[in-house]
Parts: C-alpha cells; sequence; structure tokens
C-alpha cells in the first residue's frame, strides 16, 4: 500500500519509478518506500545519500519534484499529516532560543567552513569566491569571478582610500581585489579560523585588516559595507539587529550591498536536509523579511536578480567537483561524495524551479544625499 501511494505521488510530479527518464528514479533498497512515507523530504534527499535510488540527472529530477510541490505541497501535507509533523517537530526548537546567538554561531561556522580545504579548492575556481558568480558578459569561468567582484565594487562607486568593511568573507579574494583595483581600505571579518589563517598569510602585504570576530562586535565606521551570502546565517529574528549595527557603522552618504540567496515567501526555516548536514541554523530570507529589518535604518535604492546565474555557478562548481574527486577521494567516504552532489545539483535545481532567487541589494541611510544611479 505504501510502495503504491508512493509511485502515484511521484507520478503526480511527472516521474516514473523504475522507468527509462533521465530524471525517472530507479530504487535500489525498498526500505526507501517506507522511509520516505514516515519522513518525506528528508527521508527523500537522506536515502540518495544511502544509496536507495538512483537517477540519470538528479538536478532534473529535484527540479521537477520541486516544481510540483510548489504548487502542491498544502494538500499534500494536509494528507499526509503525520509525516509532515514529525519534519516540523523540530522547528519548535527557535521558538525555544535564538539559534544564531553570537555563541551558537561559532559553532555553526565551524561546522561548514572550518573543514574541507581540499574539498573547496576542488569544488570552487581559481578565485575560491563561495557565492554565485556573474555571467552576463563572461565566457570564462575566471572571468565570471572577477566580474562578480567587479560589480559589486561599481555598484558601490568605490573611490580611492575608501574605508570599505567586508562582513562574513570567504578566503581573501573580495578584499584584496578590492585593495588592489580601486586602492581602497579593507576591513575583512569572519568566524571562520581556517579563512582567518589562510587571509592573514595571503593579504599580509595589502591594504587589507583580518579580523575574526562576529558581526555584533562591530565598532568602527566605513564608508562602504559588502556582505556577500553571509545574511543566511543571521536568522530572521537577528536581521532587524544586522541592519542596526550596520546602519550605526556606515557614515552617513555611505552604501551597503548585500548578496543573498533567498526565498519568495517569508519561511522561517530552511530545508530539513540542508541544515541538517551542511547549513545549521540558516535562512535565505525573502525581501519581505528584508524589507521590514531594515526600516528606520535604510532605504533600498537598487535590487538586482541574476538567479540563473545561481543555476551556472554550482553547475560549474558541480563540474570541478567531478572532474578533481579523484586527486580528494581518499579523504573522504562514498557517502560523502553522495552527499556533496546531492548539495551542488540540488541548490541549481531550486534556481530553476524558483524556488530560490539569488539578489543583489544597494542600500543607503535614510538620511543620505548621495544620488544612486546603477550603470551596469
Ligand atoms: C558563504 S560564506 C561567504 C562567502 C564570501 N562572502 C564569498 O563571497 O566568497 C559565509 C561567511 O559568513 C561568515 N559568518 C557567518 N556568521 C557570521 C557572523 N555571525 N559574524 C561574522 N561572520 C559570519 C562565515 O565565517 C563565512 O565566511
Amino acid at each position: 500500500m505504501i510502495k503504491n501511494t508512493i509511485t502515484a505521488i511521484f507520478k503526480k510530479a511527472g516521474i516514473t519509478i523504475n522507468w527509462d527518464k533521465t530524471y525517472d528514479i530507479q530504487v535500489l533498497n525498498n526500505k526507501f518506500y517506507l522511509k520516505l512515507f514516515l519522513f518525506w523530504t528528508i527521508a527523500l534527499w537522506e536515502s540518495y545519500v544511502d544509496w536507495y535510488w538512483e537517477v540519470k540527472k538528479l538536478d532534473k529530477f529535484i527540479y521537477k519534484v520541486l516544481k510540483w510541490w510548489l504548487v502542491n505541497t498544502k494538500t499534500y501535507e494536509l494528507k499526509h499529516f503525520w509525516s509532515s509533523f514529525l519534519n516540523k517537530l523540530r522547528l519548535i526548537t527557535p521558538l525555544l532560543k535564538n539559534p544564531q546567538s553570537k555563541k551558537r554561531a561559532k559553532n555553526d561556522v565551524w561546522y561548514h567552513y572550518n573543514l574541507w580545504n581540499d574539498l573547496f579548492e576542488a569544488t570552487l575556481g581559481k578565485t575560491m569566491n563561495y557565492t554565485c558568480w556573474y555571467f552576463k558578459n563572461a565566457k570564462t569561468l575566471d572571468k565570471a569571478q572577477k566580474d562578480k567582484m567587479d560589480l559589486v565594487c561599481q555598484k558601490l562607486y568605490l573611490k580611492p582610500w575608501m574605508k570599505v568593511l567586508d562582513i562574513g568573507c570567504w578566503w581573501w579574494w573580495l578584499a584584496k581585489f578590492m585593495a588592489d583595483n580601486y586602492k581602497v581600505k579593507v576591513v575583512w571579518i569572519t568566524l571562520s579560523k581556517n579563512q582567518y589563517k589562510y587571509a592573514k598569510k595571503y593579504c599580509k602585504d595589502s591594504n587589507v585588516k583580518i579580523i575574526l570576530q562576529d558581526y555584533r562586535d562591530l565598532k568602527w565606521k566605513f564608508d562602504r559595507i559588502t556582505s556577500i551570502e553571509m545574511i543566511e546565517h543571521v536568522w530572521p529574528k537577528n536581521l532587524n539587529k544586522f541592519m542596526n549595527i550596520t546602519n550605526k557603522c556606515l557614515k552617513k552618504d555611505g552604501l551597503m550591498l548585500l548578496q543573498f540567496d533567498g526565498k519568495s515567501q517569508s519561511i522561517n526555516w530552511n530545508d530539513a536536509f540542508i541544515e541538517k548536514y551542511l547549513f545549521p541554523w540558516t535562512v535565505t530570507p525573502s525581501i519581505k523579511q528584508i524589507a521590514s529589518s531594515i526600516e528606520w535604518f535604510f532605504s533600498i535604492v537598487d535590487l538586482h536578480d541574476f538567479t540563473e546565474d545561481y543555476h551556472k555557478t554550482m553547475i560549474a562548481w558541480h563540474k570541478n567537483f567531478t572532474k578533481n574527486w579523484s586527486k580528494i577521494k581518499n579523504n573522504y567516504d562514498k557517502r560523502f561524495f553522495r552527499l556533496w552532489e546531492f548539495y551542488l545539483l540540488s541548490c541549481p535545481a531550486t534556481a530553476l524551479a524558483k524556488t530560490q532567487h539569488l539578489r543583489q541589494i544597494v542600500f543607503q541611510k535614510e538620511n543620505s544625499t548621495f544620488q544612486y544611479i546603477r550603470e551596469n
């Protein structure tokens, strides 16, 4: 009965179990059906990692599932109250504690960013930008990374000797790029000890100051602030605090640019699988969540959506990863390969299905006299 129910649900999403399309899954272990029936989303992704099923094009399969869920989730959840109830039990936790308090944020960052240097080197491109690249005028991956950094600098109208703050920098490239090409002074903060250690070494002779600290400890004043795909770690409850702190750190005519991965709906939790295995206690915020957190602090002067490039970036990372896997595979088990592959292919699927969007927003203070015009 359970097997038939699951098979019928997939059929509705246009997927035939054990059939021959590139997005049709082949079930290798019959425990799959019960696991899925009981725990739904997280079980579907976990059972991929555990080899309960196989598929030729994982991203196409996820895309079809997401598209179908987007339209049918509510009805499905009503019918399968218990499985969705079990999944949602974990949502009680944020009501009881602040999952991204200063103390907890350190642990969460450690979980993802302090691990696996060789893995990131194998996955990311030359400049190790661990965020969406910009492909508008780029034919090569290296140029797309450089163009993303340039886009940020141009939108911020950087001028020599300005003081720039980068919150949640990864490796050292954006900060060094700004300092070398736009002759600005950059303060770069992160919570990752690994990145701090590397950056210290590579930015020794540049105009970049590297600090290992939480954004809540910021005290100085800056002409410009950037934060590229870090706000996902802030947690909805703390967004207002983030805006308050950055507002205090920004000079009157300053600009702040945020790049982030966000949803269309204001949902206070992330996919259970991504949260458990990759990014604990993260939320990809909606425009509404961002907009309500900036009231009294900032106004929005520019909003740019380039979700299509998020798709291209993640596909490029997946290609790099599979190409370089043989060099690093002795450090990981096969289950890890599946986990990382799932991560790298589920993100482009969310971009195609438009369940996630990649956005850059430029803010200025409410009393700013700077006339902002975007030129690119
Ligand atoms: C996805 S990475 C950012 C990548 C980087 N901006 C880039 O473009 O490649 C997220 C970063 O946010 C930092 N981070 C997370 N929580 C933080 C916090 N509370 N304070 C400061 N940095 C934080 C992490 O250390 C990590 O470096």
